[in-house]
């Protein structure tokens, strides 16, 4: 089986982060999410991968390279633009010939990963396998209505949702998807649907099957699910504190705090979860919990917590820094008020803010 995984897109609601960076490369616990994707996807047996690129596809080649790191041969599939999920489907047609294939949206997180669900999956029986969970916002998705067990009915960001049953992200698929996907046409929104796709399957009787996920799952595609993610992935490590960096006597860490080497901290007060990359140098900051600092980094008198802060970025006394996505080289400088109000950030890579 091989596997379909889409890294295009144009990531609109993780503006200003993504008017520079392709948002499946946003890290989240100091790992680009769609690495976590093709982690899963090799783990479950699969080693051929194509994965659709667009306009960022020299960022997402030079951070995956020929897949190699990860065990995998990835395969790229330039895109020309965002046309659908389905239209990535039908430019990949070549490359998936008649084989089975798993399609893997590149900005979800799943933490189960997807073994059962590859194994569980028989062409022979099925043209397509859905995954479903429950959710409170169904019209942010793509939606499914079931029926004594059967997926009957599937509507993409519906106004008015048939259930609360969300797709997610990862399909599996025979080669039956192709002639749907060749026969559907353009949504309201312009876009070829994977939806729709399904759905011209389920028309023509063909058997689709669901299954229900049991694990955490989440679509990193607003800055407030990947500061989730980020906490959650944080989380699950643990209250073990691992310092491979330089940490000087004075300061305090506390429960689960990573230090990678090269990393500096001096006169500050860590309170984990929080991930700190390699080469950054932290002084008399307050930092934690939930928060990942990327490498090369420069904080000094400041104090944030469950945020991300990408690599090559600096923060100078600014206290307060809260569920904040701050870009890779920005630069924030404050006067150092410590009873600052609250401050949520998303700054885009380069960007100078004084407050
Ligand atoms: O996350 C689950 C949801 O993903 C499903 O519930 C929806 O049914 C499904 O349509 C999709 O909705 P999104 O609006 O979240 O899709 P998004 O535009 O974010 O694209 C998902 C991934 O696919 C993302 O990594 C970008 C990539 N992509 C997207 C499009 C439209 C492509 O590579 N090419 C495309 O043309």
């Amino acid at each position: 089986m091989k596997a379909l995984v889409l890294a295009g897109g144009s990531g609109t609601r993780l503006r200003p982060i993504t008017h520079t960076r392709a948002k499946q490369l946003v890290p989240v616990a100091n790992k680009p999410v769609l690495f976590y994707g093709l982690e899963s996807i090799r783990n479950a047996g699969i080693t051929e991968v194509g994965l659709v690129v667009g306009d960022t596809a020299p960022a997402i080649e030079e951070a995956v390279g020929d897949g190699s790191a990860f065990g995998l041969q990835v395969t790229y599939l330039r895109q020309e633009a965002p046309l659908g999920l389905a239209h990535a489907v039908r430019i990949a047609r070549g490359y998936l010939g008649d084989e089975p294939f798993v399609m893997y949206l590149g900005d979800n997180f799943l933490v189960g990963g997807i073994t059962e669900l590859v194994r569980s999956f028989d062409p022979a029986v099925h043209d397509a396998l859905v995954l479903l969970t429950p959710v409170p916002d169904p019209e942010m998705f793509g939606v499914a209505e079931v029926r004594a067990g059967r997926v009957v009915r599937l509507v993409e960001k519906p106004a008015e949702p048939p259930s609360d049953l969300a797709l997610v992200g990862v399909y599996l698929f025979s080669s039956a998807v192709h002639e749907a996907a060749a026969e559907i046409k353009p949504s309201w929104r312009g876009e070829l649907e994977i939806t729709d796709a399904i759905q011209w399957l389920i028309d023509r009787g063909r058997p689709v099957a669901s299954t229900t996920v049991e694990g955490y799952w989440k679509d990193t595609g607003d800055v407030e699910s990947i500061l989730e993610v980020n906490g959650r992935l944080l989380d699950r490590r643990g209250d073990e504190t691992a310092v491979h960096g330089d940490v000087d006597a004075v300061s305090e860490l506390t429960g689960g705090v990573r230090v990678a080497a090269g990393a500096r901290i001096r006169r500050s007060r860590i309170a984990g979860p929080v991930d700190i990359a390699a080469g950054t140098l932290i002084e008399d900051c307050s930092i934690g919990p939930w928060t990942s600092i990327g490498e090369g980094c420069r904080l000094r008198g400041s104090g944030l917590r469950r945020s991300i802060v990408l690599a090559h970025a600096s923060i100078a006394g600014a206290h307060g820094i809260e569920s904040s996505l701050i870009g890779h080289c920005a630069e924030i400088a404050s006067d150092g008020d410590r009873g600052a109000p609250r401050r949520t950030l998303v700054l885009g890579d380069h960007s100078k803010v004084r407050i």
